[in-house]
């Protein structure tokens, strides 16, 4: 079925539709109505007609019973992050498997450090924390650093009873290295194509009956591309949907892997704000709506950084402080 067959759409806004990358009913579906008012330049209830039509001819928002999503659920993993009190935030264990779980937050506050601690911690057995799994990181502002891996693992070695004889007492720094599969994004048409070349490398793992299959993708930043690439208002729509498609397929990807996938994402600060925190996150609503966690940081004194979860689809709003130090993300 072609745009011109929705209601209400001539050649003429397709056409237009079509200019500002939305190209398919899959995307018109999940297009807001004030994008389409701008795009296309009609008014709002026409807008929101053709995003309905839209809906019921991609067959989107279909029906599953719930005993199919509790069965699904119950494959769900927990990732740690090192640190109990973040972990609690997201009810105990930490991060979970087949969700998105973004991070936001302003330079320093941690973003990165917990990024690469998860990409050790998903290296250990699931008794200890991990998920014996391997990581994915698509890396956008070139931060990943082997060094600090080094670091992480040795903190974990000298964990719990005695040196030696910590949860990561197995770990080995340069087999851990070898599990971790980074790509540099160049541009956001690269970073969008790196999902797709993850989801191909963990199916060849999975293949191959890879010890350790890939159980983490991190996108950091997820936005930054974006936001550098996509400036002044007359591009805003195109950049909200490509962004929109990009995490949508980060989120199939952590369903298909039964994996964790983590983004980062920066701040602004908002030049109306009169009361309270003026930063809000970048990529507005559509980032909040499609990550399912979504994690606020703030520094504290020294080492301490505070995280808020702002956003859970079971849990309160809640705040944890944690540290970052010399042997990673720990309370
Ligand atoms: P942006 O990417 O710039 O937005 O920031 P981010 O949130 O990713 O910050 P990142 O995770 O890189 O945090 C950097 C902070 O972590 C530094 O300011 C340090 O406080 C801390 N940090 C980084 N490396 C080390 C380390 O080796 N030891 C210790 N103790 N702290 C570190
Ligand atoms: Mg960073």
């Amino acid at each position: 079925m072609d745009l011109e067959e929705l209601p209400g759409v001539g050649p003429a806004i397709a056409e237009k539709l079509r200019e500002a990358g939305l190209n398919s009913l899959e995307a018109v579906a999940v297009a807001s109505p004030a994008e389409l008012v701008e795009t296309a330049e009609i008014g709002e209830a026409t807008a929101a007609k053709i995003i309905n039509a839209a809906r019921k001819a991609a067959n989107i928002g279909g029906f599953e019973t719930g005993d199919k999503i509790l069965e699904r659920r119950k494959d769900v993993g927990r990732l740690s992050t090192g640190s109990k009190s973040l972990d609690n935030l997201f009810g105990g264990g930490g991060l979970e498997t087949q969700a998105m779980t973004e991070f936001y937050g302003e330079f320093g506050s941690g973003k990165t450090q917990i990024a690469h601690q998860l990409a050790v911690n998903v290296q250990l057995p699931v008794e200890r924390g991990g998920l014996d799994g391997s990581a994915i990181m698509i890396d956008t502002e070139n931060t990943f650093r082997p060094e600090r891996i080094k670091e992480m693992v040795e903190g974990l070695k000298g964990e719990g009873e005695g040196a030696g004889e910590g949860v990561g007492a197995e770990l080995d720094y340069e087999e851990v290295l070898k599990n971790i599969h980074i790509a540099r994004a160049y541009n956001s048409n690269h970073q969008m194509l790196l999902v797709e070349k993850a989801g191909e490398l963990a199916e060849e793992l999975k293949k191959k009956g890879a010890e350790k299959p890939v159980r983490l993708m991190i996108i950091d930043s997820a936005t930054a591309q974006f936001r550098s690439e996509y400036v002044g208002r007359g591009t805003l729509a195109g950049r909200q949907q490509k962004i929109n498609k990009h995490l949508h397929d980060a989120l199939k990807f952590a369903d298909l892997n039964n994996a964790v996938v983590m983004i980062t994402n920066q701040v602004m600060v908002r030049p109306d704000a009169f009361f309270g925190d003026p930063t809000r996150p970048i990529g507005g609503h559509i980032v909040g709506h499609t990550a399912t966690f979504r994690l606020y940081l703030r520094k504290s004194k020294g080492e301490k950084r505070i995280a808020r979860l702002v956003d859970s689809p079971n849990l309160p709003e809640a705040e944890a402080v944690f540290s970052v130090s010399k042997v990673g993300i720990r309370d």
